[in-house]
C-alpha cells in the first residue's frame, strides 16, 4: 500500500469484528514499533498485548470505560521508562513521551497498512492500568490501543476534519505566509 494512501486512511476505529489477527501479521506491526527512532536510541519502551476478554475488558474500565476498546481482538499498552534525560532545555521530562508517541505512531500506522484499525487512547488511568498490569514504578502508560478489523470497511475513509496548510505552516517566522 502506497505510503501516503496508509497515512491519509489512517483514522480512529471505534467498532471491531472479533476476528483474530496472524501472529505474523501482529508481528511486522510491533515490528514497525519496534524500529522507531528514539533520542540517543535508548528506545525507553516496551508494549503489553492483552487478549483476555475479562482482562480487556477492564483495561476498557480503566480507559475511563471506553467500552469499545474490548471489542478488539487485541489491547496495546505503549509504556515508556522515564529517564529524566537532560539535554539542558524543557524536553528532557518529555522526551519518553515523545520517544513512545513516535514508536507508537508506527505502529498504528503499519496496522493501517495491514488492513488493521485502532485508535489512540490517551484518556486513561495511569496508576490503576499500572497495578492492573504490574507496570514497574518506573515506567508509565503513554498511550494504549485496540487493534483489530474495523467493522465497517468505510472506517477507512479519509479525513476532511484537518486545519488547512495555509493555517499551520509559516514561512522564515512565526506569522510570515
Ligand atoms: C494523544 C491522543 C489521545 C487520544 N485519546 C483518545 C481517547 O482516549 N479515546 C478516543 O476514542 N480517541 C482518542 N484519540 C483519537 C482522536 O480523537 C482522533 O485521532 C482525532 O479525533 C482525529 O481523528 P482520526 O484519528 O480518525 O483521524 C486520541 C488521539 C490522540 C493523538
Amino acid at each position: 500500500m502506497d505510503f501516503y494512501q496508509v497515512i491519509k486512511t489512517r483514522r480512529s476505529v471505534r467498532a471491531y469484528k472479533r476476528d483474530e489477527i496472524p501472529q505474523d501479521v501482529l508481528e511486522r506491526v510491533l515490528n514497525a514499533a519496534r524500529i522507531a527512532p528514539s533520542g540517543s536510541n535508548r528506545q525507553p519502551w516496551k508494549f503489553i498485548l492483552i487478549k483476555d476478554r475479562e482482562r480487556k475488558r477492564q483495561l476498557a474500565e480503566l480507559c475511563h470505560h471506553q467500552s469499545f476498546i474490548a471489542q478488539a481482538p487485541v489491547v496495546i499498552a505503549g509504556c515508556g521508562r522515564n529517564i529524566h534525560y537532560n539535554r539542558g532545555g524543557w524536553m528532557g521530562d518529555c522526551s519518553v513521551i515523545v520517544d513512545v508517541a513516535i514508536a507508537f505512531d508506527h505502529l498504528t500506522l503499519a496496522a493501517r497498512a495491514q488492513g488493521l484499525g485502532t485508535c489512540w487512547i490517551g484518556s486513561f488511568d495511569n496508576e490503576g492500568i499500572k497495578k492492573y498490569l504490574g507496570i514497574p514504578d518506573d515506567y508509565n502508560v503513554v498511550a494504549l490501543t485496540p487493534v483489530g478489523y474495523p467493522e465497517d470497511d468505510s472506517a477507512f475513509c479519509e479525513t476532511q476534519d484537518r486545519l488547512p496548510l495555509q493555517e499551520i505552516v509559516f514561512y522564515e517566522q512565526w506569522g510570515k505566509k
